[in-house]
């Protein structure tokens, strides 16, 4: 297949990014109690972007006590309806300032622009809009018809893959339901919660409501741990939200867990087979695979298993890999050298195993954190490629003979968070869902969200749910 070279188009927009920012507490940028500042850089070339400030646990717990503040004086007694006019004023800063945004997003955190720009960045607002709607219609969620109490303080933590969506998710609902918030983005993608920081203090929220603590995992602990956090909504890894579960056992903290997944994308032999392929490369290849959700394990009806590697070899090649700021690019950079080094080890378990590797052929920029995007075959339900998360570009086939089969191979996993079914049939498609243990299933689609719509897992991918009329009852209380 013929393979066209495309000019470079790269985004212009350069947003600003100062040298160094401080915490944001009590609705002011403040400097770290101990002093200590590190490094963000951009994935994409390995280039220093900013110092941003650590936050210790004496930080914690003065963003904790401003939240209390925050939500005793101001936001609990808030009217409901002028706290959703603060919900759609981050919404609006949002949507306007959402080139600058996506830039941001990419450079820190690698992403193709196109993504930040046509996913996270819109979709983070989409969220603040919808929950600024419910705001002074809470009476109207609750089966009881009565106004209910928010809970007070949360302590949310948030991963890497979506910095400012994952932000948005969980500010937007706590805020609805009247309650403060203290956010910890990941130490590799800091910068725009940082910017949410700045657009919270222009939008004039009242002191203490958001406050922005930068840091690494002893500062997420540390908030875990803090007496006067009342809920801890964490996005992360399954060994990370396991600890925080341990840590909370006992105390009357609520908790959300959104975690890890290896999903089951279960494609026919009667599927429509353009679309399905297309599902399968974004199922698996959006975000470089760093994806909680990732159509990670395909499984293919045996009889158009040979049909539909030779399609998907061939897609592999019509990826453009490369400068995530450039509009052409379909894949970016690796979020961190970590994040490669752990890649690059379950590849090679999977290689070892026997299974086989089909990789796009490309030249790999000479600086920055790339993996090509790649999949197995010959893949063993018992391989570890088959059963731990990858969160990279590489995706594990296997093939079932039956719709039982395919069922029986896809909850077999320890975790639960999505599924993909395609197939014509509407009934095997219905059918095949009611039998999935996973929080979502998409039925001849794949990688769709909207602030509607639940979304949160099953068993090792986590408890409680995010978005929808779902995501207020985690912050209400019972
Ligand atoms: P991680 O779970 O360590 O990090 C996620 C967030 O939790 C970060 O903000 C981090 O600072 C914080 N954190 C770390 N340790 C903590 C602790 N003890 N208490 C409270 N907060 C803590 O994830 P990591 O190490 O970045 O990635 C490792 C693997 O986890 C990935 O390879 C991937 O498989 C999975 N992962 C899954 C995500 C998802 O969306 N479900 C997101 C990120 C990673
Ligand atoms: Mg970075």
């Amino acid at each position: 297949m013929a393979i066209f070279d495309y000019a470079p188009a790269p985004e212009s927009v350069r947003p600003a990014i100062r040298e160094r920012y401080g915490l944001f507490i009590d609705g002011n940028w403040v400097a770290p109690s101990g002093g200590r500042y590190f490094e963000t850089v951009n994935p994409a070339d390995e280039t220093h972007l900013s110092q941003v400030a650590y936050a210790s646990a004496a930080d914690v717990d003065r963003a904790v006590r401003a939240a209390r503040k925050g939500y005793e004086k101001y936001w609990r007694r808030m009217k409901p309806a002028d706290r959703a006019k603060y919900l759609y004023r981050i919404a609006r800063a949002v949507t306007e300032r959402g080139r600058e945004l996506a830039v941001l997003e990419t450079l820190d955190g690698g992403k193709p622009i196109k993504e930040s720009r046509d996913f996270d960045i819109p979709t983070a607002a989409a969220h603040f809009f919808y929950y600024a709607g419910w705001a002074d219609k809470l009476e109207w969620a609750m089966r009881a018809g009565r106004v209910p109490d928010p809970i007070g303080v949360s302590g949310q933590i948030v991963p890497w893959n979506f910095p400012l969506l994952m932000a948005a998710w969980k500010i937007a609902p706590a805020l609805a339901c009247g309650n403060t918030v203290v956010l910890k983005p990941a130490e590799t993608t800091p910068l725009t919660a940082l910017a949410l920081a700045q657009i919270v203090r222009e939008a004039d929220l009242p002191p203490g409501v958001i406050n922005v603590l930068t840091g690494d995992g002893a500062t997420g602990a540390a908030l875990v741990e803090h007496a006067g956090v009342d809920k801890i909504a964490f996005t992360g890894s399954t060994e990370v939200g396991k600890a925080i579960a341990r840590s909370l056992a006992g105390t009357d903290k609520r908790l959300t867990l959104e975690l890890g997944g290896k999903a089951a994308h279960i494609v026919f032999a009667d599927a429509p087979m353009d679309q399905a392929i297309e599902g399968v490369i974004n199922g698996i290849y959006f975000n470089q695979g760093h994806v909680c959700c990732a159509g990670s394990r395909l499984l293919v009806e045996e009889r158009v298993h040979d049909e539909v590697i030779v399609r998907l070899t061939e897609r592999l090649q019509t990826l453009r890999l490369g400068d995530p700021l450039d509009k052409n690019t379909d894949i970016g950079a690796i979020n961190s050298k970590a994040q490669l080094e752990k890649i690059h080890e379950l590849v090679r378990s999977g290689v070892e195993a026997g299974a086989t590797l089909v990789q796009q052929q490309c030249v790999l920029p000479s600086r920055g954190f790339y993996f090509p995007a790649s999949f197995f075959t010959n893949v063993h339900p018992s391989h570890r490629i088959a059963r731990e998360e990858i969160f990279g570009p590489v995706l594990s086939v296997l093939t079932f003979r039956t719709p039982d089969e395919a069922v029986e191979k896809a909850n077999n996993t320890p975790y639960g968070l999505s599924a993909g079914i395609w197939t014509d049939k509407g009934s095997k498609n219905m059918w095949v869902a009611q039998q999935l243990r996973a929080g979502v299933v998409w039925c001849n689609t794949f990688n769709q969200f909207d602030p509607s719509s639940p979304f949160g897992g099953y068993r090792e991918s986590g408890f409680g749910r995010e978005g929808g009329v779902h995501g207020l009852y985690e912050y209400l209380a019972k």
